[in-house]
């Protein structure tokens, strides 16, 4: 079967950016969200990254119209129904995911294929929600979606090796370069990645570092784009705090154990860049000052 049609559902930080990509790679591309508003918001964030590209000479006006041409803001469910893969990046609750696919799971036809965003969730049990757990994997990119290069495809132990390989072609068709994982906590990435994030947090409890000392630490002496704080602050402490809870109730491991400063500066609404504090202030965003923490 030849991907013709995407749908996506969910239009905020990650929806809209696999919105972009999907239009981008030649895709015809439903992204729906709960209300008119949000459907306006999220395509206004897309516009505004494809004007980025044009200024930069990257993409031509002309261009631009038929990546937007592509792109459709729908609100209802129905609008998604003739799509060959769903791909879901909605809020990170199972209760919420599965009532999702359970109703798409009725009205799309059974070629369709199911992938979910979740970064921490086990995708065999959202898949369990429907009748097509075969056609159903785990599709996981990485913010910012338009720029990040990896995407995790997920398989269960119930899907199709052949609906497995076209979603691995298909990872690739968006311009990404896939990578393999089971359905394990975490898949790869965030095994690997939340306990070093957690771990930089337990060093600042401990004394070892200041926040931003242990930033330049990682970015100059590791070379990696961000220091873990920057990090923390850019996917969310309430997002990250929230993985690490799955992740310790699925290994039992203290590496995954949230450390008490995190869960403190959760419970004060300091979540990071978004929401203004998090181990920076970002009163002035263009340059954040470390809290005194
Ligand atoms: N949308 C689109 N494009 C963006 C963007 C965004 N939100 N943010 C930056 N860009 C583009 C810029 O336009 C620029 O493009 P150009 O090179 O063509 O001019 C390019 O990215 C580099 O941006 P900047 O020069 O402004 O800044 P940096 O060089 O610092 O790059 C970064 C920004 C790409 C975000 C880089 O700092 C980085 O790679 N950081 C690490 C991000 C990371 O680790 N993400 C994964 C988080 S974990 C996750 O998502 C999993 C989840 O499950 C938790």
């Amino acid at each position: 079967m030849a991907v013709q049609k995407v749908g996506v559902v969910g239009c905020g930080l990650m929806g809209s950016g696999i919105a972009q990509v999907c239009a981008q790679a030649g895709f015809q591309t439903f992204v729906r969200e709960i209300s008119g508003e949000l459907v306006e918001k999220g395509l206004k964030g897309i516009e505004k990254n494809l004007a980025r590209l044009v200024e930069k000479g990257t993409l031509t006006e002309a261009g631009k119209g038929e990546i937007s041409g592509r792109l459709r803001g729908v609100t209802a469910l129905e609008e998604l129904k003739g799509c060959d893969v769903i791909l879901e990046a909605i809020i990170e609750q199972l209760p919420a995911k599965r009532e999702l696919f359970a109703v798409l799971d009725g009205l799309c036809p059974a070629h369709t294929i199911f992938a979910s965003n979740t970064s921490s969730l086990t995708i065999t049990e959202i898949a369990a929600a429907t009748k097509r757990p075969q056609r159903f994997v785990g599709l996981h990119f990485f913010n910012p979606v338009p720029v990040m290069k990896l995407i995790e495809v997920v398989r269960t132990i119930a899907t199709d090796p052949a609906v497995y390989e076209e979603m691995v072609a298909f990872g690739a068709k968006l311009g990404k370069t896939p990578v393999r994982a089971n359905d394990g906590g975490g898949f790869i990435v965030n095994r690997l990645l939340v306990p070093y994030l957690l771990d930089a947090i337990r060093a600042l409890e401990e004394g070892v570092g200041s926040v931003v000392d242990i930033d330049t630490s990682m970015k100059l002496g590791c070379g990696y784009p961000m220091g873990p704080f920057t990090l923390l602050d850019f996917v969310g402490l309430d997002t990250t705090l929230y993985i690490s809870q799955i992740m310790f109730d699925e290994f039992k491991e203290k590496r995954f154990a949230a450390p008490p400063l995190l869960k403190r500066m959760v419970l004060a609404g300091w979540h990071g860049k978004k929401s203004g504090r998090g181990f920076y202030d970002y009163a002035d965003p263009a340059n954040p000052k470390p809290m005194n923490l």
